[in-house]
């Protein structure tokens, strides 16, 4: 399965901060936004990954993570030429999947919690149709949202509902087998001009393909795209990171765990640091040795 992570987008609602760097640059605490989707991806265990840009920011996404190869990762680039829809990824990533399954973390969505890994990694491994992944809300006016019976399968999906069905919101995080592409060349801009990846989902959920996965409790979402989500997903990472022993979404440690790297990689990319991630890094080496 191939990865993509949508990274485009106006950033408005964030000007002035992103009047001259994209929004999925901004630091998120002690790293740049877009590491937390892209941990999320590597967590289901995938290492190939086109990142999607705006056509002016490209350049500074491949000048902060090249080309993955020193996480044991591929990483490729392509741009969107303006905001047209979530769902233009997998047109604009056709050739790059192939014609094989994906999975498309948006660049602003931040997941963390006890079992999430192991939710994502069987998400990945589903043979066919789509896994979405649903968050209850208090402001259901505001996100794609999927009403779920309660044999626990999905009834309605739709975007921004005036009238909601439910709370659960639709997650920036989405995972499809190989018709994806096909679906979402079929998707028409909506009212408000863009290709909707609910579209792509609703598809799926005609069809029957549309396993819904409510996130437990144990679960903390956030689409980092407010002044206020901002700072309060920093302030969440910056309290589990010195209330516990472990950094939340640091790349090189999650290339380690799932064996993309070796630790004579791990060490080396430690010694690229100056600052508290290099004794970070070595501290993984030497508690896995005296365990
Ligand atoms: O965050 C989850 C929500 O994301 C879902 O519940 C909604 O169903 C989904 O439509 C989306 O809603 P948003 O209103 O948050 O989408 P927004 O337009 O803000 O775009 C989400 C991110 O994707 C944002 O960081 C910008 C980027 N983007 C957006 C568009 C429309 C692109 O890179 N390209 C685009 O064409």
């Amino acid at each position: 399965m191939k990865g993509i992570i949508l990274a485009g987008g106006a950033g408005s609602r964030l000007a002035p901060l992103t009047n001259s760097i994209s929004k999925q640059l901004l630091p998120v605490y002690d790293k740049p936004m877009i590491h937390y989707p892209i941990s999320t991806l590597m967590l289901a265990g995938i290492r190939e990954l086109l990142i999607i840009t705006t056509p002016q920011s490209r350049e500074q996404f491949e000048a902060l993570l090249g080309d993955g190869s020193h996480l044991g990762m591929s990483f490729s680039y392509a741009t969107q030429s303006a905001p047209n829809g979530l769902a233009e990824a997998f047109l604009i990533g056709e050739s790059f999947l192939a014609g094989g399954p994906s999975a498309l973390a948006l660049g602003d969505n931040i997941f963390h919690g006890a079992g999430f890994s192991g939710v994502v990694r069987s998400a990945a491994e589903a043979k066919a149709g789509a896994s979405v992944f649903a968050y209850e809300v208090q402001d259901p006016h505001q996100f794609g949202i999927v009403e779920v019976g309660e044999d626990g399968r999905a009834i309605s999906i739709e975007e921004k509902p005036v009238h909601p069905k439910s709370n659960w919101a639709v997650t920036g995080l989405y995972f499809y087998d190989q018709d994806v592409v096909d679906i979402a060349k079929t998707v028409k801009p909506s009212a408000r001009g863009e290709l909707e990846i609910t579209c792509v989902n609703a598809k799926y959920l005609a069809r029957g393909d549309l396993d819904v996965v409510q996130l437990s409790r144990g679960t903390t979402w956030w689409d980092a795209g407010t002044f206020d989500s901002l700072l309060q997903v920093s302030n969440y990472v910056r309290a589990v990171e010195r209330q516990q022993r472990y950094k939340v979404a640091c790349l090189e440690e999650i290339a380690w765990r799932q064996g993309f790297i070796s630790d004579d990689d791990l060490l080396r990319l430690a010694n690229n640091y100056k600052n508290g991630y290099k004794p970070y890094l070595e501290s993984l080496l030497d508690s896995s040795t005296s365990s």
